[in-house]
């Protein structure tokens, strides 16, 4: 697009433009992308018109972000997901049929290196908590087993904390596995009831909006990840229907289809949860398994 000498002059009026024109003619995506977040951004501080202290401030926030992110914590992932703007990429891009379980984000606990366990093994390898049995199924979207399906699954410990967060207190690998569907593609195990938990907020996104009074709070939930060949695989959680707290999940990953009830039972001899889960598989498309 060719633009008049005039747009170039860099005014409030013209400021997104004779950002964008210095592309001249290229049709880079790339190009697009930043232009439309520059003009994004300019639009955001016409309406704001913060002062050049305030500006200083977004501008000391995001150094400290930056800051405070190494090989362990992520913090622009988590400002990523405190926004809402991670699960909103994965809505975009894993749009599923319905009655087909959907995606939401992975989250940061996750390991790659879940130990394979026994149907009916327990996670718990502390014990510590109330026992949970865990029942389900995979299936496709016709109901049919998907015989052999992979389950990993990982959670926080009845306090809320996730193994690799207590690596002095929690056994390795605690609440951590991988299980395989049998032929009519049902898995189980035994685990501890989790609890919900906060977000980090000793960083500067979670003092950020902990000050804004924005509530940082996860409720209890498991974490699933199914794979099969030939599916797209599933990156899910399981939501505790009794907690109080669903509708505030500061990740926005509840979806009514993922809350589940955990009911009362007795296990032993002792008073136990039970949850069961159905997971429904899509058939990938060629080349592609998520
Ligand atoms: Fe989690």
């Amino acid at each position: 697009m060719s633009r008049g000498v005039d747009a170039l002059i860099f005014s409030e009026a013209t400021s997104a433009d004779a950002f964008a024109a210095r592309f001249a003619a290229s049709d880079e995506s790339t190009a697009r992308l930043l232009s439309a977040v520059v003009c994004h951004m300019h639009d955001l501080i016409k309406e704001f018109r913060p002062s050049q202290d305030q500006w200083r401030k977004v501008i000391d926030f995001l150094t400290d972000v930056g800051h405070a992110s190494d090989e362990r914590r992520q913090e622009w992932v988590l400002l990523s997901d405190l926004t809402g703007a991670s699960a909103l990429v994965e809505e975009i891009n894993s749009r599923r049929p319905k009655g087909a379980t959907p995606n939401t984000i992975r989250g940061p606990f996750f390991r790659t290196d879940a130990p394979e366990r026994k149907r009916d093994s327990s996670i718990s390898l502390d014990g510590v908590g109330e026992p949970l049995l865990v029942a389900g199924r995979v299936v496709d979207l016709d109901g049919e087993p998907v015989a052999g399906a992979e389950i990993i699954t990982w959670q926080a410990n009845a306090q809320g904390y996730y193994e690799n967060q207590q690596p002095d207190l929690q056994p390795e690998f605690n609440l951590r596995g991988l299980f395989q569907a049998d032929a009519a593609g049902r898995f189980g195990y035994r685990s501890v009831r989790p609890a919900g938990y906060s977000v980090p907020h000793d960083g500067p996104v979670g003092r950020l909006l902990a000050d804004a009074g924005y509530p940082l709070h996860r409720p209890a939930h498991l974490h699933f990840q199914i794979r099969a060949a030939g599916f797209e695989t599933i990156t899910t959680h399981i939501y505790d229907g009794g907690d109080p707290r669903l509708g505030e999940d500061a990740l926005f990953g509840v979806r009514p289809e993922l809350v589940r009830p955990f009911e009362p039972v007795e296990l032993e001899g002792q008073a136990a949860w039970r949850v069961t889960i159905e997971f429904v598989m899509v058939r990938a498309k060629p080349g592609r398994t998520r």
